[in-house]
């Protein structure tokens, strides 16, 4: 079968669309012929070994398809079911053996571009909301890069709780979109100082809470837009890795809260996978959410897909096909 695997990190060249053998599941897994991958930041991550994986590896931890042969003891899945799933490495491929625990059942009413585009940045989108910092109605949320793929999720899933969300972007067009799933306020962090801005917008009161995936660029003037007690989650580093913390700072910032999270954690279980998973699979078939799919690009051409992504130049997701 192709894949694009990594055999030394580095830059967009360094996705090489190769043959490899076909895997085998082994008892508890089953092989999904994968019909779309959905593209994630945590991709450059694992390419440039930020985020390192024993070379070579074939990239990509999401997509969705149809199991197509199951390992003896097998009983989540059966062959022909169509599933979706999301942090397990190796989706950049026409196959892929997954612990069969890990995969969705999809309803009929997901197809499978949808299923790809939900699973990882969907469920994060659910969890920051739901379970890091669960937002109540009226509370304010401060959401960076509310343009991106897990940002236009994130703002949906902060107005399904009831929340006013501040969005920040880099551009008038992604302003757009960010208003267009719902963000009340909109800041242009690459033209206007953004911590002044959400105190003018918040009366000087700041925000329940930050959700912060842009990491070196953004963190520290985060911390000062969080009203006293206030949630900063960090769970990301697209602009690059934050500096290391100094814990006194959260007491002179105001008895603040920092946690930094990672989808893994809170998908534990099978049930509370399958939770977030049929979450999202409702809003979706209620309207309640809309999943962007910006661009699908053929799976040999995941380099020029990461290069856009790197650029800032993609808005909501970005899904490949094999
Ligand atoms: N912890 C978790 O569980 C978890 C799960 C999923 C994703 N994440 C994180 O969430 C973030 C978003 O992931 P995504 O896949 O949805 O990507 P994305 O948000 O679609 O793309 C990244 C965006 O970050 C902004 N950005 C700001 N400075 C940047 C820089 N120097 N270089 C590149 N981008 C920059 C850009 O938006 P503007 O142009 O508007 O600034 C860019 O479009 C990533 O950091 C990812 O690691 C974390």
């Amino acid at each position: 079968m192709k894949a694009i695997r990594v055999h030394n990190y580095g830059g967009p060249e360094a996705l090489i669309y190769e043959d490899v053998p076909e895997p085998e599941p082994k008892a508890d897994e089953a092989r999904v012929k994968i019909e779309a991958i959905g593209l994630n930041f945590i991709d450059v991550y694992q390419r440039t070994g930020l985020y390192p994986l024993p070379t070579p590896f074939t990239l990509g931890m999401e997509a969705a398809g149809i199991v197509d042969a199951v390992g003896d003891d097998v009983t989540e899945v059966r062959k022909g079911d169509r599933v979706a799933y999301a942090m397990i490495p190796g989706s950049y491929a026409e196959y892929a053996v997954v612990p069969a625990a890990k995969l969705a059942p999809l309803p009929g009413s997901i197809d499978a571009k949808v299923a790809a585009g939900l699973m990882l940045q969907g469920m994060t989108a659910h969890y920051l909301t739901q379970s890091t910092y669960p937002l109540k109605r009226g509370e304010t949320a401060l959401v960076h890069a509310a343009a991106g793929g897990v940002g236009l999720l994130l703002i949906q899933a902060a107005k399904i709780a009831g929340a006013r969300v501040i969005g920040t972007v880099s551009n008038e067009a992604k302003a757009q979109l960010a208003k267009e799933a719902g963000a009340d306020e909109v800041i242009l962090y690459t033209q206007s100082d953004f911590l002044a801005e959400v105190r003018r917008i918040t009366d000087g009161a700041g925000v329940h809470v930050v959700y912060d995936s842009v990491g070196a660029t953004t963190f520290d003037k985060s911390l000062d837009c969080l009203r006293p007690r206030g949630y900063m989650v960090l769970f990301g580093q697209s602009s690059g890795p934050v500096a290391p913390v100094n814990p006194g700072i959260l007491a002179t910032k105001g008895s603040l809260f920092l946690t930094r999270p990672s989808l893994n954690h809170y998908t534990l279980t099978r049930a509370e996978l399958l939770e977030r998973a049929n979450a999202l699979f409702q809003w979706t078939a209620a309207g309640k959410l809309k999943l962007r799919i910006e661009s699908v690009y053929p799976l040999q051409d995941a380099a020029e897909a990461q290069r856009q992504l790197e650029a800032r130049k993609t808005t909501g997701k970005v899904i490949l096909i094999p």
